[in-house]
């Protein structure tokens, strides 16, 4: 991506970051075990067939790569497959609803008009500790009915999980990576804990919050088990606020980028919608996703065996020319803009609706406030390390 890279130091592991990839759309990686998968309609092949290709990932990693029961990740939504997917995503789909997200529009821009208040009167911008992290923890804090003074605790427990460089790999870990895999089991468990005291006072003492709303859940006069309310509990909190965080730093650096951009969307402010859906697609947050083989598959012109791993590369499938005409310029004007950043399918981002609200009514405000929106010069741009995922943890306004 002829500028980007250069100006803002994009790191090396971001290797799809750092523009349109050459080569097949398939590739076995012999060093991690892994198949890479590239290519745009492989993708969309892939996470349009849950049969072949399961969301249940930890079947097929041996033994020994993650420390016996480091994420419990059984029975999480994002790892479940028909008909058990189906059944939980109804059931929590019935909490988490459009107008619960709707509703929020309000209350969204109070808090951004807060944060930037409070950031003025300390003097200067640095947007991710100002307000790209703040907003959408509170946010989601607030509604799920858990204290958003907790934040800082929400952020401790959100680090230790994702702020890795660790490639992903299915090797026997070094002692160094078991230890620090070790030392994730903490926070985790702490988490988990806390949102089950949460959710256990809500059974006994029902409030207008979406925790309340999911241990009072049912579907065909089930409700869902108290694991299960926790465990969705924890995909919220920590899917509900590093992934927006993402996406406010990746739309300013986008805007900063492309200034003729910039002006055209300040003038038509009917295009912040379109922009948004421009960095997602070019700054994909959430950039790989994992799959099983349930049996051998073709895909790309070659045979992946049945039981492996796969990596969905959405970034790099995002800026396939195959798909998307000059895929590493920043162009909201493209129409159609079919990325795959939340995903597709049955497992479709459940909270694209909340990201796509706090993405709106932030940048808005944002560019209300900021004419130009710009980044710093001074104070170079830090990307998040963790290879799958593209983000800023440091961006300061100028
Ligand atoms: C699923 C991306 C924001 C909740 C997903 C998936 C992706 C994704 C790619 C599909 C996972 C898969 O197929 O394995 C994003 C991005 C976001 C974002 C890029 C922001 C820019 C949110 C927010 C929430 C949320 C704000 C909730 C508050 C979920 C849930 C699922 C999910 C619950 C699981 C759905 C299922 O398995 O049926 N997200 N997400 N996401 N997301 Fe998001």
């Amino acid at each position: 991506m002829t500028g980007i890279v250069e100006r803002y130091d994009i790191p090396e592991q971001l290797f799809w970051l750092r523009g349109t990839r050459s080569g097949p759309p398939v590739e076995y990686d012999s060093a991690t075990g892994l198949w890479n998968v590239y290519g745009y309609q492989e993708a969309h092949q892939i996470l349009g067939d849950p049969a072949t290709f399961s969301s249940d990932t930890m079947r097929v990693v041996p033994k020994g790569v993650i420390p016996e029961d480091e994420f419990s990740l059984e029975g999480f939504i994002t790892q479940l497959d028909p008909p058990e997917h189906g059944k939980l995503r109804k059931l929590v789909s019935s909490a988490f609803t459009r107008k619960v997200v709707a509703d929020l529009e309000p209350r969204i821009a109070a808090i951004t008009h807060e944060l930037l208040d409070a950031a003025r009167e300390r003097g200067g911008l640095e947007l991710v500790t100002d307000l790209a992290y703040p907003l959408p923890v509170i946010v989601i804090a607030e509604l799920l009915g858990v204290p958003a003074g907790d934040r800082a605790l929400f952020k401790r427990w959100a680090d230790a999980l994702f702020q890795r460089d660790a490639k992903i790999s299915l090797n026997e870990p070094s002692e160094a990576r078991k230890q620090e895999m070790q030392a994730t089991l903490k926070p985790w468990k702490e988490m988990s804990a806390y949102l089950a005291d949460h959710a256990e006072e809500r059974r006994r003492q029902p409030r207008a919050d979406l925790l309340t709303r999911l241990v009072e859940a049912e579907v065909d006069g089930e409700r869902l088990p108290a694991r299960q309310v926790v465990n969705f509990a924890i995909v919220l909190l920590l899917a509900g606020h590093i992934t927006t965080t993402m996406l406010l730093g990746n739309t300013v650096l986008c805007l900063d980028a492309f200034p003729e951009q910039q002006e055209k969307v300040r003038a038509d402010r009917t295009l912040v919608p379109a922009a948004i859906e421009e960095s997602l697609r070019l700054f994909t947050p959430f950039a790989a996703l994992g799959r099983s083989t349930m049996r051998e598959a073709e895909l790309g012109g070659v045979t992946i065996p049945a039981d492996k791993l796969v990596m969905v590369w959405l970034g790099a499938a995002n800026r396939d020319p195959r798909q998307f005409p000059d895929p590493d310029a920043f162009s909201p004007g493209r129409d159609p803009n079919p990325h795959l950043a939340f995903g597709r399918g049955i497992h479709f981002c459940l909270g694209a609706p909340l990201a796509r609200l706090e993405g709106r009514v932030a940048m808005n405000i944002l560019l209300d406030r900021f004419d130009p929106l710009r980044v710093d010069p001074a104070d170079p741009v830090k990307f998040i390390p963790t290879p799958t995922m593209a983000g800023v943890r440091r961006l300061s306004l100028a």
